[in-house]
């Protein structure tokens, strides 16, 4: 099991001699280690299980540091980051060399974000190096949003959970790419649209699902749990066995299903508080006994919304 707690000095010095350390953010848990150490990033793609096409995202703390390994922003990666960083945004950037191909997966660009969360921000102040951090889930599984979540996933891989406790905005960071004249957004997440569109005028969303991704949480089939998961409206009431299923709803109860193997995300229709509790209870659901197959409903495609329906469906996908 790792140790769980909040001592930066002992996430520094793993993190110096070459492992990796779990670390909060404000949007999901990540397995962080040294962005420009190969062998390092090797280790982060073997615990995860990940396979090695889909690349990962380098964390930093300043522009100095960002300087430091890719080329000049473009003028709207300039403006959006600005008003979004430290925050849920990820920005695509042409790399220097001394970013491997693996972290990029053979791209010129690398992804990078600087994050919000204190204690994140922190740890890479201490640091004189980046960190790739992709989600602390096994490839494929719900991602984390607090240290019990990464504890027991990766707990027996890992050495050390910094928490930060759960995460506050709870879905992945907002992908943006800006090769073609209009931007591109390549995963829906913790910053909306309307946001990023508020500030650059008109992008391109193309978050869509494919085998053979650029951008892969944009894998069809992603954040899911191990039990049978199904959309609201593949249920079949007249012969599906309800006694067994869970219902994860937005704000109201289903009343066709046991009261206790219910979550809504938010009775007061918030998507914020329905993003931080996505994942969580998609858990709850996952590991509750008396559920064999998890029936979820969307919420509202606005907003916050765009994103919790996105891991929705790629969490039903087969
Ligand atoms: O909120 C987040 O972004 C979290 C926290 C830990 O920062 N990280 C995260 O990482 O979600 P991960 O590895 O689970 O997702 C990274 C996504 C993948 O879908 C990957 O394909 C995409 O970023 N990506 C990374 N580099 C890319 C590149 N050069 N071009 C296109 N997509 C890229
Ligand atoms: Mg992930």
């Amino acid at each position: 099991m790792a140790i769980i707690g909040v001592d930066i000095n002992a996430a520094k010095s793993i993190l110096e001699r070459g492992d990796l350390v779990a670390i909060p953010t404000e949007t999901v848990y990540g397995l962080a280690g040294n962005a420009l150490d190969v062998d390092v990033v090797a280790k982060i793609f073997k615990t995860k299980n990940r396979p090695t096409f889909d690349p990962l995202i380098v964390h930093v703390d300043s522009f100095e540091r960002l300087s430091e390994f890719t080329e000049e922003l473009p003028k709207k990666a300039v403006q959006l980051t600005s008003v979004f960083w430290p925050g849920p945004l990820t920005i695509l950037l042409k790399k220097k060399a001394i970013i491997s191909d693996l972290v990029t997966a053979g791209l010129d660009t690398v992804a990078v974000r600087m994050p919000r969360h204190e204690l994140a921000r922190e740890l890479l102040r201490s640091l004189n190096f980046p960190l790739a951090a992709p989600s602390a889930n096994p490839f494929g599984y719900i991602s984390p949003t607090s240290a019990q979540h990464v504890q027991q996933q990766l707990g027996d891989k890992i050495d050390y959970i910094l928490d930060g406790g759960d995460c506050g905005v709870g879905v992945e960071s907002t992908i943006v790419s800006f090769e073609n004249e209009l931007p591109v957004v390549l995963r829906l997440g913790g910053i909306s649209i309307e946001e990023i569109e508020g500030v650059i005028g008109k992008v391109e969303v193309n978050s869509h699902s494919s085998s053979q991704p650029k951008a892969p949480g944009m894998l069809k089939s992603h954040y899911a749990p191990k039990k049978r998961i199904i959309a609201i409206d593949a249920l079949n009431s007249e012969t599906d066995d309800l006694s067994t299923f869970g219902f994860l709803g937005f704000s109201k109860l289903d009343y066709r299903f046991k009261a206790e193997n219910q979550i809504l995300l938010s009775e007061t229709e918030s998507l914020n508080e329905a993003a931080k509790n996505l994942f969580g209870s998609l858990r709850t659901l996952d590991e509750n006994p008396s559920i064999n197959t998890i029936v979820v409903s969307y919420v509202p495609e606005k907003g916050l919304g765009r994103a919790i329906n996105d891991r929705l469906r790629r969490a039903t996908a087969k």
